[in-house]
Order: C-alpha cells, then sequence, then structure tokens
C-alpha cells in the first residue's frame, strides 16, 4: 500500500476542503500526471497573462493572512463575509471567517489585515448576537490595533434613521484604535448585491500586498454556474387565508397557509420565508396623480410590481432637492430640518407637500427597489409536508394624518385570496434551531412571535422528542387576540406542549405583559434552565425583548440570591452556549 501524500501545504491559498481535495488529485498523481499539470499550468498562466514566453513556477511560499469578522443577524453579512473570502483566496490571501459572536478581541491586535461587514438592527443597534464583543470593541479596555490594515463594509436600510450606523462605528474605532484604512467604507441599503462585490473586488485588491496577487489562476473548485437571483424563488399556492383575530378585535393577524406542487423549500423550524410583496394600487395612483403622472400606465404597473414607494429617506428628500430644485426642500436640507421632517413620513407626503412636476424618470430615481419582507414559518414540514404556514399581522397606523399601511402584510391582509399565488424564498437562520430532542427548551413569543414556535411545537411531535416544552404567548384580549388557541389546547392535551403560560395585557386592569409572567414562574423557570434547557424570544425587538431579558436577569439575582452584575453574567453565559436565542425584528 502507497502512503498518502500531502504536497499541498495548510498554508496555501484555498480553504481547507479546497486544500483537501487538491491533495486528493494531487497526492495520488503519478509523476507523468504532475508533470503534464505543471505544465499546463505555467501555459495557462502564460496565455491568461497574455505573454508569450511560458513562466517557471515560483517557489511556495506561505499565503498572507487576512481576517474577516462578520456581525450579521439575518444571514446577509455572513454570506457577503464568505463572498469576500472567496475572493481573497483567488488573490493569493489566506482568510479566516469570524462571527462576532464568537470574537475574541485579541483576534483582532494580532491580525494583519482586517475587513469587518457589519449590519445595524433595532434603532441603530449591532446584531443582538454580536452585541457583546461589539460593546468590548467600543470599551476602554479595547486592545490596540496599531499597523492593523482594516476596512469595513456596512449593511442597512435607508429606512432608518441610523442608517448603517454599527458599521460606521466599527470604522471610526478600529481608526481611533490605531488600525490603518486601507479602503473606505462603503454603506449598503437594502439592494446590497452590486455595491457591495464592488467593494469586495476593491478591498481584496487594496489588501493584497505586492507579488502576493498577480501569478494566481482563478480556478474555483466545486463552482457552480452563476445562478440568478431569483433562481431561488418558489412560487406557492395559497391554500389558506385566516384572519385569527376576532371581528371585534382592533387587529387582523392572518395564518397563511402555502402549497409547493413541487416540493416545499427544505426548511427546518426557525428559517423564515422572504415574501415578495405588491404595493397598493390606491396608493401608487395617489401618488402618480402627485407626481402629475397619472396617464403612465407602464410606471404605474412598475411602481405596483418592483419600487419601495412608501420609503422616505435621507436620501430621497435628497435626491428629490437636487432633481427638481424645490427650494423648499432645499432650505430643509440646508437647515438640517430634513431628519426631523421625514419621521413618521412617506414618499407621498414628499411630493405632495412639496409639489413640483415630474417625469417618470426622476419619480423612478426617487425609489429603490422593493425588497421582500421576512416572515418566520410557522409549520413543520414533518406535520404538513409540503406546505408552509407564516402568520402576518396587518400593520396599520395614522401618522400625520394620512392612514397609512405595511405593503407586505396589507398585501396579503387585503389583497391576496385563497387560489392565488405568491412568491417566496427560503431564508434558513441556523442560529435559531432546536436543540437536540431530550432537551427542554423554553419559548417566549408573544404576537406574530410566537410563529416559529408553531412550527417547534409541531417538529417536537413529529419527531416524538423527549424533552418539555413550555411556551409564554401573550396578546391584547384573550376572547378575540388568542392567536393559534386551538392548536395550543391540541398540543396540552396530546402533551406536546408541557406548560404554557399567557398574558393579556388588555384584559385587567394593569397590563400584564410575558416578561411578569416569568417574573412569576421564576422558580420553575431557572430549575428548567439549570438542567440544560433552552431559552428563545421571538417577536418585537424594540421593547419584548429586552424586557423579557431584563426579567430573566432579575429572575436569576432573585431565584439564586446572586448580586445584578452575577445574574447579568448568567445569561450572558447562556448566550455564549447559544442557550439564549432571539429571532425579533
Ligand atoms: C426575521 C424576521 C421574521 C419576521 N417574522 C414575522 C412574522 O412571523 N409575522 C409578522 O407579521 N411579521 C414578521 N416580521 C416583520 C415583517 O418582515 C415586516 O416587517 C412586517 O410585516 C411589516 O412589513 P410591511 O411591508 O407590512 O410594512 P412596511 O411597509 O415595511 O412598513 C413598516 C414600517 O412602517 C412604520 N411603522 C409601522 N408602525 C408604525 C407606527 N405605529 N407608527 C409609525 N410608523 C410605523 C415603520 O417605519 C415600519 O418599519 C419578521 C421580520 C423579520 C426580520
Ligand atoms: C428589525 C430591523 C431593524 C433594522 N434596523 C436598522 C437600522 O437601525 N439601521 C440600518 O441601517 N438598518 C437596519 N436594518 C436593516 C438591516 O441592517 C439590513 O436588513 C441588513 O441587510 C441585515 O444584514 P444581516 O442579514 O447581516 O443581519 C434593520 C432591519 C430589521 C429587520
Amino acid at each position: 500500500m502507497s502512503s498518502k501524500v500531502s504536497p499541498i501545504p495548510k498554508t496555501a491559498p484555498f480553504a481547507e476542503e479546497e486544500i483537501d481535495l487538491l491533495n486528493r488529485v494531487v497526492g495520488s498523481a503519478s509523476a507523468n500526471q504532475r508533470a503534464w499539470l505543471a505544465g499546463f499550468l505555467a501555459g495557462f498562466d502564460a496565455a491568461s497573462a497574455g505573454a508569450s514566453a511560458p513562466q517557471t513556477a515560483a517557489p511556495a511560499r506561505p499565503a498572507e493572512p487576512l481576517t474577516i469578522v462578520y456581525a450579521s443577524e439575518s444571514g446577509n453579512s455572513e454570506k457577503l463575509a464568505g463572498d469576500l473570502a472567496k475572493a481573497a483566496r483567488k488573490n493569493g490571501l489566506k482568510p479566516t471567517i469570524i462571527d462576532m459572536a464568537e470574537l475574541d478581541l485579541s483576534a483582532l491586535a494580532s491580525a494583519k489585515r482586517l475587513v469587518v461587514v457589519a449590519a445595524t438592527w433595532g434603532e441603530g443597534e449591532p446584531p443582538g448576537r454580536a452585541a457583546r464583543a461589539y460593546n468590548e470593541l467600543m470599551s476602554e479596555g479595547a486592545p490596540r490595533l496599531d499597523g492593523v490594515e482594516f476596512g469595513v463594509l456596512a449593511l442597512g436600510d435607508t429606512a432608518y434613521a441610523e442608517f448603517c450606523a454599527i458599521g460606521g462605528k466599527i470604522d471610526e474605532r478600529l481608526a481611533a484604535l490605531g488600525g490603518k484604512r486601507i479602503i473606505d467604507r462603503v454603506d449598503c441599503d437594502l439592494d446590497f448585491a452590486k455595491p457591495a462585490a464592488r467593494w469586495i473586488g476593491d478591498a481584496v485588491k487594496a489588501l493584497t500586498p505586492p507579488n502576493t496577487g498577480g501569478r494566481v489562476i482563478e480556478v474555483d473548485f466545486g463552482a457552480k454556474p452563476t445562478a440568478s437571483p431569483d433562481a431561488d424563488i418558489f412560487e406557492a399556492e395559497i391554500i389558506e387565508h385566516v384572519d385569527l383575530n376576532s371581528s371585534r378585535s382592533d387587529k387582523e393577524t392572518v395564518h397563511l397557509a402555502l402549497s409547493f406542487e413541487g416540493g416545499a423549500p427544505a426548511y427546518e423550524p426557525g428559517d423564515s420565508l422572504d415574501l415578495y410583496a405588491e404595493n397598493d394600487p390606491d396608493y401608487v395612483d395617489e401618488l402618480l396623480k402627485a407626481a402629475g403622472l397619472s396617464g403612465d400606465d407602464k410606471l404605474r404597473t412598475e411602481l405596483i410590481r418592483s419600487r419601495d414607494v412608501t420609503t422616505l429617506s435621507l436620501k430621497t428628500v435628497e435626491t428629490y432637492g437636487e432633481t427638481t430644485g424645490h427650494q423648499y426642500v432645499k432650505a430643509l436640507l440646508a437647515d438640517d430640518q430634513a431628519r426631523k421632517w421625514i419621521a413618521g413620513r412617506q414618499l407621498i407626503d414628499l411630493i405632495v407637500t412639496f409639489p413640483i412636476a415630474l417625469d417618470a424618470e426622476k419619480l423612478r430615481a426617487l425609489t429603490r427597489s422593493l425588497a421582500p419582507r421576512a416572515y418566520s414559518i410557522a409549520s413543520s414540514r414533518g406535520e404538513v409536508g409540503d406546505e408552509a404556514h407564516l402568520l402576518i399581522s396587518a400593520v396599520r397606523y395614522e401618522s400625520h394624518g394620512r392612514a397609512r399601511k405595511g405593503v407586505a402584510s396589507n398585501y396579503v391582509a387585503e389583497r391576496l385570496k385563497r387560489g392565488q399565488r405568491v412568491r417566496v424564498k427560503l431564508k434558513p437562520n441556523k442560529h435559531f434551531a432546536l436543540p437536540a430532542g431530550d432537551r427542554d427548551i423554553i419559548m417566549v413569543g408573544p404576537g406574530t412571535g410566537v410563529a416559529p414556535f408553531r412550527a417547534f411545537v409541531q417538529e417536537r411531535r413529529a419527531t416524538e422528542a423527549k424533552g418539555r416544552n413550555w411556551l409564554f404567548f401573550g396578546d391584547r384580549t384573550f376572547t378575540h387576540d388568542f392567536l393559534y388557541q386551538l392548536d395550543w389546547q391540541d398540543a396540552l392535551k396530546d402533551g406536546t406542549l408541557t406548560r404554557m403560560d399567557v398574558a393579556f395585557s388588555r384584559d385587567t386592569p394593569e397590563k400584564v405583559y410575558v416578561q411578569h409572567k416569568i417574573w412569576e414562574r421564576r422558580a420553575d423557570l431557572i430549575e428548567w434552565l439549570d438542567g440544560g434547557a433552552h431559552f428563545y424570544v421571538c417577536g418585537d425587538a424594540k421593547a419584548m425583548a429586552k424586557d423579557v431579558r431584563a426579567a430573566l436577569v432579575r429572575a436569576y439575582a432573585d431565584v439564586k440570591a446572586l448580586a445584578p452584575e452575577a445574574a447579568e453574567q448568567t445569561v450572558v453565559t447562556l448566550e455564549r452556549e447559544k442557550r439564549y436565542l432571539q429571532d425579533t425584528y
């Protein structure tokens, strides 16, 4: 038997799996085959470089390291970190990707080159899992980064006042700690694909030391044909469309069951679906009228189907000022009043308040692509087969004297009917998955936050998981807003749901929320957690998720007689152990 040869060193500028692959091919190749390969690559190299003379191989040298850190909640930054690593490898660098959730800050100080891809969440906050390392980076104890070459790619949404705030703060902080910015930051909006790809190309070039790149042949082992962005979109038929609130509720929350002809996307409990909605035709008509473009049917169709015609960002106001020259809009910007003015307003307010004749191109330029909206999957394939269920709450409110409707939720609630079709795309979330079947789980999901927990409970039933399942649910009233009440009753009866605690805020004079129930049940809750239970929170990020976490910290302090700091540390440990998991929005 011949011994296994590994001629390609681990320091080669390839991913570990690629090095294994190369070793499998080159290691077992005959002398003849290797000679052929060497000649072929040298010739290929010369041909690609347009050179006429054959080149001789340079001695192998260790690839230069590149540290890539990503701070991500819904996976976009993580995906871009992967793209960046791939591009870096092709350019002769040796990338290491680190999730900021796992980051030990000393890794930054020892990095030679560093790229951070960071999303902003909440209202200008870091992604939940990245918060610990982010706070450490911002603290006085952060290590010096003298000489570390760095670049930051920021992801965000111009609809938020704190657009790309976290990327911006990280960029500033790295420089303040002595890092050397080697490429300017780019702040990307929701349609980030092109600007991010461009930035990645530029960053890799800027970060590659001279004489590292140049000679490298671009061979992408295992490369798939480039898929179009629409390749993963599924068309589903709506087979159930039911309002789960009573007719006397102030809310409308639609249970949507989707059926997939060729098989449902391979989703897991905890994943979401991105839903591609259309705009309200009445709103678009009003917008076109205000812009003096009512007769333009082609533009009308385009705006309804594919443009974001409601978001009003600072950038939109700036574009309006520039393209129309409207003096009041320019004054608003000059007086630094625009940011305040846009709060609670939409594009239509801008055009109605500051009217001026627009052509189709100018109006189009005020809009961006209409982004899909994410909805947690409320079913398990183990129980519903080729269906996927969603739970969608219609967003309706009034501001500045105008009734407003959320685009996607009202598309679903008001315009989609049983029998119609809708386009969706799977949005996996490996950070919000069920643990092993014998582990206990505690689920906190008020309002639509309960959706993934219906998937969890179905999955636990389908897999006959032995772990116990405890659900905290809350909404406004027991009678009118008890979402999936019958499902929970069945699950309690058949034993899949071990316990359920409910908090209906408007049934009693004093408002009761899930965090109050957590506090009430603290002794049992801590006992479950001591026994290894996983704790899940889904739903509102602004208040609920923070209040629930605070309640758990207080519960630890009380039950275990800990000082507040020690109780906080216990929850931090749960987070680090990935036993405190959140999916909030
Ligand atoms: C991972 C994930 C999972 C999700 N799962 C679910 C789910 O299971 N069910 C669900 O219903 N939603 C879920 N959402 C939220 C969902 O994606 C949409 O954000 C929501 O449906 C609103 O979208 P829309 O298009 O209807 O509203 P949009 O047109 O996007 O309008 C929403 C915007 O309106 C403004 N607004 C809303 N209310 C007010 C108010 N009272 N006053 C002033 N301004 C206001 C805010 O700027 C807000 O951002 C999830 C989100 C994420 C990220
Ligand atoms: C609930 C929620 C809050 C958000 N808050 C902000 C924000 O304050 N500022 C911003 O620029 N983007 C904000 N975003 C947009 C995200 O940063 C954007 O979707 C980004 O692509 C997410 O990247 P990720 O998948 O790596 O987490 C928010 C998105 C959601 C769903």
